[in-house]
C-alpha cells in the first residue's frame, strides 16, 4: 500500500486504497461522494473518539480532577453529540440555539455550560429553566439579569466568571480573545474582574464556583497558557483574601491548535496538559490555594482533524505568467475561514493523493466574490473537470459558520463509523429549505 502524504492533517483512519484513492476507515472517498453528492463533508468517528480520549487521558494523568468540555460551536450535530456524551465529556453552548440543539440530542443538561458575552433574558430563562449545569457570566449586566431570572424561577444558578487576563496568545487578531482590547470577559487589569467577583458573590440567587478565561484560538504556543494561569491564580488568591471567594473550579478555556498544514503541526495534547497542569499546581502552591477542579474546553481540536471537505472540480482558468484558478462547487459559503482569517489548508487530489507534481493552482469557490478562494498556490497533480479535491482538517468551524450566500444550499455531512458504515448525519439543503422562510403575500 502506498504511503499517505500529509497523514498528520488527515483523519487517523485515512489511507490510500487498492485503487490508489483516498479512503477513510477503508471507505473509498470517491464512492462516498458518488452516493451522497458534492460538495460533501465527511467525518471520521474514530478520530473524534481518539481526540476525546487523548484529552481525557492526557489531562487526568497530570491533573486528575479535570473535566473535558467540548465546545459545540466548533461543530454540533446530534450524532457527534452522542459520541461526545459516550466518551464522557461535558459540552458548552453560546446561544439558546446551541442549547436547544444539545437538548434535542438529549445531552445531559447538568453537563452543559452556557458561555457568551451577551446572553439575552430569554436565553437565560431557557437555560435556567432547563436546569443547566453552569453559566459562565461575561458582563455586569448579566450578573444582575441572571440573578433576577434565577430568582423568578425560584432557583440558585451555579456560575463561573469569565476573566480577561490581558495575555496575547499570538494568533490571528480576529480569534484572539484574552487581550485587554476584547469584548470578552472581565478585565483583571482594569479592576473590573474584582468588581465582578464582589458583585456576583453578593447576589442571592447565584452560586459562584470559580473563574474562567479563554485566550483565543488556535494557539500553537504553550507559554500564553502558563502566563495566564499564573496571573489568574494570583488574582484568585487576592479575591479569596479580600472577598472570601473560594475558587472551586478553574477553566483555562480551549484553543488547542490542530495541524492544517503538514509543515506546521501543533504541540501534542499531552504537552498542553503538562504546561497547564504544572502552572496550575505551582500557582496553587505559591498562593496557598486549594487545587480546584479544572475544566478544559476544546472545540477545534476534538473535531477539526476528523472532518474532510470534498469538492468537485469544474472550470479551470489559466492566466499565463500569473496564476491558474481551479474552480470547485463549494467555497466561502461552506468554509469562510480562508476569506475571514486567511486560514490555510492543504489540498489533496482524492483520485490521486500521491500523484506527481503537475503545477501550482489556486482553488476558487463558486460564490460571487473575488475573495472566495479556499487555498492559494497549492501544488497539485494534474486535475481536470470532474476530479475530486479534498481539504483536510475541515471538521471545525466550517459547517457551523456556513451561510446560504448566493442562495446556495449547504452541503450534506456523512459520518464514517468505526464499523466502516457511512451514515448521512445532515442532509443536503434543498431549494425548498431555502425558500421556506420567505413570506409570500
Ligand atoms: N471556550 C470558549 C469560551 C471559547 O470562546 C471557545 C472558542 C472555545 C472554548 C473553543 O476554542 P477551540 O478549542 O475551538 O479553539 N471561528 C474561529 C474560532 C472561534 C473560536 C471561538 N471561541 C475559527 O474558525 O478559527
Amino acid at each position: 500500500m502506498r504511503k499517505l502524504p500529509i497523514a498528520d492533517v488527515l483523519p487517523i483512519s485515512a489511507s490510500i486504497n487498492g485503487a490508489g484513492r483516498l479512503a477513510i476507515q477503508g471507505r473509498d472517498v470517491r464512492e462516498i461522494v458518488e452516493e451522497f453528492g458534492s460538495p460533501l463533508y465527511i467525518y471520521d468517528e474514530a478520530t473524534i473518539r481518539a481526540m476525546c480520549r487523548d484529552f481525557v487521558t492526557s489531562f487526568r494523568e497530570v491533573y486528575p480532577q479535570t473535566e473535558i468540555e467540548y465546545s459545540t460551536k466548533a461543530f454540533s450535530n446530534p450524532a457527534v453529540l452522542k459520541i461526545i456524551e459516550d466518551e464522557g465529556l461535558h459540552i458548552d453552548v453560546v446561544t439558546g440555539g446551541e442549547l436547544a440543539f444539545a437538548l434535542a440530542a438529549d445531552f445531559p443538561v447538568e453537563k452543559i455550560n452556557f458561555h457568551g458575552n451577551n446572553k439575552t433574558r430569554q436565553e437565560l430563562m431557557e437555560a435556567v429553566e432547563a436546569g443547566i449545569g453552569r453559566i459562565t457570566i461575561d458582563s455586569f449586566h448579566e450578573i444582575e439579569l441572571l440573578n433576577e431570572v434565577a430568582g423568578e424561577l425560584g432557583k440558585t444558578q451555579v456560575v463561573n466568571l469569565r476573566l480577561s487576563p490581558s495575555v496575547d496568545p499570538h494568533t490571528h487578531r480576529l480569534t484572539s480573545t484574552g487581550v485587554l482590547d476584547s469584548k470578552f470577559g472581565f478585565s483583571i487589569e482594569t479592576g473590573d474582574a474584582e468588581k465582578a467577583v464582589d458583585s456576583a458573590l453578593s447576589q442571592s440567587n447565584l452560586d459562584v464556583k470559580g473563574l474562567h478565561f479563554h485566550l483565543g484560538s488556535p494557539l500553537f504556543e504553550l507559554e500564553p497558557y502558563d502566563e495566564a494561569v499564573e496571573y489568574v491564580c494570583a488574582f484568585a488568591a487576592r479575591m479569596k483574601y479580600v472577598h472570601g471567594l473560594e475558587m472551586e473550579e478553574f477553566s483555562p478555556g480551549g484553543g488547542m491548535a490542530i495541524g492544517y498544514l503538514g509543515s506546521k503541526l501543533p504541540p501534542s495534547i499531552a504537552e498542553y496538559a503538562t504546561t497547564i497542569a504544572d502552572s496550575l499546581t505551582a500557582a496553587c502552591t505559591k498562593y496557598g490555594l486549594t487545587e480546584p477542579r479544572m475544566i478544559i474546553e476544546p472545540g477545534r481540536s476534538i473535531v477539526g482533524r476528523a472532518g474532510v471537505a470534498v469538492y468537485t472540480v469544474g472550470g479551470i482558468k489559466r492566466i499565463p505568467g500569473v496564476r491558474t484558478y481551479i474552480s470547485v462547487d463549494g467555497g466561502m459559503g461552506d468554509n469562510i475561514r480562508p476569506a475571514l482569517y486567511e486560514a490555510e489548508y492543504e489540498v489533496m487530489s482524492v483520485d490521486d493523493p500521491t500523484g506527481e507534481f503537475f503545477g501550482t493552482a489556486t482553488i476558487a469557490g463558486k460564490f460571487c466574490e473575488s475573495g472566495d478562494v479556499l487555498a492559494r498556490d497549492v501544488k497539485l497533480p494534474e486535475v481536470g473537470p470532474g476530479d475530486l479535491l479534498a481539504l483536510p482538517a475541515s471538521g471545525a468551524y466550517c459547517v457551523p459558520m456556513a451561510s446560504n450566500y448566493n442562495v446556495q444550499p449547504r452541503p450534506a455531512i456523512v459520518l464514517v463509523t468505526e464499523q466502516s458504515e457511512t451514515r448521512l448525519i445532515r442532509r443536503r439543503e434543498t431549494y425548498a429549505d431555502l425558500l421556506a422562510t420567505s413570506v409570500y403575500e
